[in-house]
């Protein structure tokens, strides 16, 4: 059977997702955006990519939701990036309008889809589309920790000059500068990194990944990151159509986990075909679990704000 994804927002991350959707010839995509002709354009010249790669994958770009009806999945990258200078917490309002636009459309043409979303601020926007929503808790599932953990895999990988595959790591918590990378938790080859990597250097690469989203925003100067994003929303999109019961660290709504209520905050999930099947607890020292927790809090403040 076909899987149908729709993507929502065809600027960089929606639209570099419908490439690695597209090109793992993973679904059909649809790419949909409020700017007339950018999504229809980038979507036919996707599609025209598909003989090339050699991938079935049908894409079309619309500025119509009925378009989207019966999607399986709904990626929802719609809304401003962060500037030079902005903290994802800037977007808060903009983004909490648009969203709010953005999930009552969606609903109306694919109310049993599962949602992804990745507009910041990430935690505070998940929660506000689940509660708009009014889907189960596993239906909504927020994109921030495969990113960052992918960030913190990275910078391991290039400390040890390993091989990025040899890495596993954990980042929990929102995301934001608070977020919590895991040193404990983060492997090479099974290995765990506090017996590779000096305390100091270590702290290092943990702060460099708590501050990978602002790196690549002084780089860019107009937007922000979109390669490693939207990448990470597509292993998301990939680990539910396959059902492949796949643990990656999620922004979930935490109903007593972790000792958390009633808030979006990343932790380890397990996804498959019916979005987040289980959200696995991990034992934390009393210092990661304070981090948490100081995490926890600062989405608490943010959608509070949103009244979400
Ligand atoms: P972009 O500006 O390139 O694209 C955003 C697109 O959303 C634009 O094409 C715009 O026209 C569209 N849009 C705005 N309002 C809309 C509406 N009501 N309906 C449909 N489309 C609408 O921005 P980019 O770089 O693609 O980032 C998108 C969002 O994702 C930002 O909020 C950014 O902060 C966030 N982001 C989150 C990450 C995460 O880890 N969760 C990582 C990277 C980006
Ligand atoms: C990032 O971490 C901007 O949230 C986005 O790159």
């Amino acid at each position: 059977m076909r899987h149908k994804v729709t993507v929502v927002g065809s600027g960089n991350v929606g639209a570099t997702a419908a490439h690695w959707i597209a090109s793992k010839e993973l679904a059909d995509v649809v790419l949909i955006d409020i700017i007339e002709g950018v999504p229809q354009g980038k979507g036919l010249d996707l599609l025209e990519a598909m003989p090339i790669e050699k991938r079935d994958s049908h894409i079309i770009g619309t500025n119509d939701y009925a378009d989207t009806a019966n999607s399986d999945i709904v990626v929802i990258t719609a809304g401003i990036p962060r500037k030079p200078g902005m903290s994802r917490d800037d977007l808060l309002n903009t983004n909490h309008k648009i969203m709010k636009d953005v999930v009552g459309k969606v609903l109306q043409y694919s109310p049993n889809c599962i949602l992804i979303i990745v507009s910041n601020p990430l935690d505070a926007m998940a929660q506000a589309a689940f509660k708009m929503s009014g889907f189960s808790r596993n239906r909504v599932i927020g994109m921030a920790g495969v990113l960052d953990s992918a960030r913190f895999r990275t910078f391991i990988a290039e400390e040890l000059k390993v091989s990025v595959e040899n890495v596993t790591a954990f980042v929990l918590g929102g995301h934001g500068d608070t977020m919590v990378p895991l040193a404990r938790y983060s492997t090479v080859a099974g290995i765990p990194i506090t017996e590779l990597i000096e305390p100091a250097r270590l702290e290092q690469l943990i702060q460099r990944t708590r501050d990978g989203g602002a790196e690549i925003v002084k780089y860019l100067k107009t937007g922000s990151a979109f390669y490693a994003p939207s990448a990470a929303a597509t292993e998301m999109v990939e680990a539910i159509l396959k059902d492949k019961k796949k643990i990656l660290p999620c922004a979930a709504y935490l109903e007593g986990e972790y000792g958390i209520n009633g808030l979006y905050v990343g932790v380890p999930c397990k996804l498959g075909s019916k979005g987040i099947e289980q959200i696995i607890e991990i034992k934390l020292t009393a210092e990661e679990k304070a981090a948490l927790d100081k995490s926890a809090a600062s989405v608490k403040e943010l959608v509070g704000v949103i009244g979400v």
